[in-house]
């Protein structure tokens, strides 16, 4: 079959994933024009963003392909007060983004369930109730999400990173911490708790196929998400994936079957929300707005106060971590022009496709 007839098909086969994940050429052209298409029709060209706090890089993880793993001991650790949160909070509010995404290393105890329920009644009493706010801190207990939920936080991003088990078990310890099942399970309580639930892989891992790809992509259609972020790997020096290095596809194909898979889900799940992934930059300067461009509808400015950018380094040459705030959201803006599409202030930008997966459950 060919791009174009699979193109036109109403539901993809793994196949058909694997074809347009190699297509070339035209074939890549038409991919990406028909998923700009779609973009335009179910969401326009529009983009909202999602101030980034990234308030502490302690991890009690060991993932062997992040930066910020436990083990890595060249690493200044750091997490910041409550006010300086309150504080980044409170410049996403004034400068009326329309929501934040508090993102750390993973840790699991009765401080962290209360310290982050505390910021959360902050944040929404700073802001009227009007900052959305999307969490981002790994594998909890169901009753955490509850918690956090009950508190104001609406929305939850859990990468499962890869859902071919096998791979899974190659890039994590095998150890209870780092289950494969329990990621899953997360993801249905945060579905079932009532989160606008995200999730993502890692394009381009070592080992990783596009037969893997594809039944990524068919796993988060079947999985019913609101919202996807994912993103190229890149190694990092101080991890134990690096000693794969010499056996990755080149960084620019990363970034590029990166594109292709954002084109791909969003034709597949037209209006879910689609992350234009920092990591796409570290490897093309305007990485993210070619993701705008074929798919993508979320950009994540990052708001962490300056001084700790540097440290959450979750892989080699990650972008921005000298600006400021400010810097950040001029220089997106300037950016979003360049990809035709107009940055969207004072809304919460939900998922479409989350409204709609609520209204079926209760008719
Ligand atoms: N390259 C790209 N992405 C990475 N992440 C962690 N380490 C890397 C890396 N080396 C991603 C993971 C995680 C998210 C916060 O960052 O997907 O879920
Ligand atoms: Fe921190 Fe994987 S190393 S969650």
């Amino acid at each position: 079959m060919s791009v174009e007839e699979i193109l036109n098909k109403e539901s993809f086969s793994k196949e058909d994933i694997v074809l347009l994940l190699s297509s070339n050429g035209e074939d890549r052209t038409l991919l990406f024009k028909k998923s700009s298409d779609i973009k335009e029709k179910y969401i326009g060209n529009k983009v909202w963003f999602r101030g980034l706090i990234e308030f502490s890089n302690v991890c009690g993880k060991d993932c062997f392909y992040c930066g910020i793993r436990k083990g890595n001991k060249n690493l200044k650790r750091y997490n910041l007060s409550d006010n300086e949160i309150i504080t980044a909070a409170r410049f996403a509010y004034e400068n009326r983004y329309g929501s934040i995404a508090l993102q750390s290393g993973e840790l699991e105890s009765s401080a962290v369930t209360g310290r982050i329920d505390n910021l959360l009644h902050k944040i929404k009493e700073l802001s009227n109730g009007e900052l959305g706010v999307t969490l981002s801190v790994g594998e909890q207990e169901p009753e955490v999400y509850r918690k956090w939920f009950e508190a104001g936080a609406h929305r939850y991003l859990l990468r499962v990173e890869s859902t071919n088990r096998d791979l899974y078990s190659k890039i994590h310890p095998d150890n209870k911490k780092h289950d494969f099942q329990r990621r899953l399970d997360c993801l249905r309580s945060l579905q079932e708790i009532g989160y606008q639930t995200g999730t993502g892989v890692m394009i381009g891992l070592p080992f990783q196929t596009f037969n893997d790809l594809a039944g990524d992509l068919i796993f988060m259609r079947d999985f019913n998400i609101d919202m996807c972020g994912m993103g190229p790997y890149i190694e990092h020096a101080d991890t134990p994936l690096i000693k794969y290095a010499g056996t990755l596809l080149p960084l620019k194909e990363r970034f590029d079957l990166t594109l292709k898979m954002i084109a791909i889900l969003r034709i597949m799940m037209k209006d879910i929300n689609i992350v234009a992934a920092t990591a796409l930059q570290a490897i093309d300067p305007i990485g993210r707005e070619k993701a705008v461009k074929i798919g993508a509808n979320i950009l994540m400015p990052n708001i962490t106060p300056g001084k700790y950018r540097d440290s959450y380094k979750l892989y080699d040459n990650k972008p921005c971590t000298d600006d400021s705030a400010e810097d950040c959201q001029s220089c997106l803006e300037a950016r979003v022009s360049l990809a035709d599409a107009e940055v969207i202030y004072g809304e919460w930008g939900d998922s479409k496709h989350y409204e709609k997966r609520r209204r079926g459950a209760e008719a």
